[in-house]
C-alpha cells in the first residue's frame, strides 16, 4: 500500500525549519489564531492562498470550493464567513478567482461532468446574465477570461449581500470585501477594483465594475 511517506518526510522537514527560525512558533499559534484575512478561492491546486500571498500559518482563514462560488444557501461557506466575521474579526474578505479556471470553462461550455454540473449551474447563471457582454468577444479564450472576472465580481456581491456582512456593516464593523484574480500563467494577482467597505452605492458600484469590463471588451 502506498503510504505517501514522502509527504510525512516533507512535513517533518518543514516543521523543523520553522522551529529553527522561531522555536516558539507552534506554541504561540496553538494558543490562538488571529488572521486579518478571509480568503474565498478556487479548489484548484495551482492557487494556494498562503503561498501566493506570502502569508504564514495563522495569517489567513481559508474557504475554497470549485470556481470560488458563494451561494446564499451554502451552509458551509456561510458558516466560514460568519465565523471569520463574528468570531475571528477579520478585516478583509478576499474573493479570489483565477484565469484558466476549469470550473468556469465547463460552465461556459455547458459541459456534462456529473454531480459537479449542479454546482457549476451557479456559474452558468452568471454566463447567461452577462451573455450580451460575453457574446461580443471573438474567441472562446476571451470569453473564458472574462467569465472568470465576472464570476469574481458576482461572488463579491454575494458576500456583500449575506446577512452576516450586512449585519456587521450595520454595527459599524470595519470589514472590506475585495475581488481579485490570479494568473496561473504568471503567478500574479490582479485587483479587479470591486472593494466594498459598506453598503453605500453598492449597486451603482457593481454596475460600474461590470461596465469597466465591457469597456475593456469593446477595445
Ligand atoms: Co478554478
Amino acid at each position: 500500500m502506498q503510504n505517501l511517506r514522502e509527504l510525512f518526510e516533507n512535513n517533518r522537514a518543514w516543521a523543523a525549519k520553522i522551529i529553527e527560525q522561531d522555536p516558539a512558533f507552534f506554541q504561540k499559534l496553538a494558543k490562538i489564531q488571529r488572521p486579518d484575512y478571509l480568503w474565498i478561492g478556487c479548489s484548484d491546486s495551482r492557487v494556494p492562498a498562503n503561498q501566493i500571498t506570502g502569508l504564514q500559518p495563522g495569517e489567513v482563514f481559508v474557504h475554497r470550493n470549485v470556481a470560488n462560488v458563494v451561494v446564499h444557501t451554502d451552509l458551509n461557506c456561510l458558516s466560514v464567513i460568519q465565523y471569520a466575521v463574528d468570531v475571528l474579526n477579520v478585516k478583509h474578505i478576499i474573493v479570489c478567482g483565477h484565469y484558466g479556471c476549469g470550473g468556469v470553462k465547463s460552465a461556459l461550455q455547458g459541459d456534462r461532468l456529473g454531480l459537479i454540473d449542479n454546482w457549476l449551474r451557479h456559474v452558468e447563471d452568471i454566463r447567461d446574465k452577462h451573455w450580451p457582454l460575453l457574446s461580443r468577444l471573438k474567441t472562446q479564450r476571451q470569453q473564458w477570461d472574462n467569465l472568470c472576472e465576472l464570476n469574481v465580481i458576482e461572488q463579491v456581491m454575494h458576500v456583500c449581500r449575506t446577512s452576516v456582512i450586512r449585519d456587521a456593516w450595520s454595527r459599524g464593523q470595519n470589514i472590506t470585501v475585495h475581488g481579485w484574480i490570479y494568473g496561473v500563467n504568471d503567478g500574479l494577482l490582479k485587483n479587479l477594483h470591486v472593494s466594498f467597505e459598506d453598503e453605500k452605492d453598492i449597486d451603482m458600484r457593481y454596475r460600474d465594475a461590470v461596465e469597466k469590463l465591457s469597456i475593456t471588451v469593446a477595445r
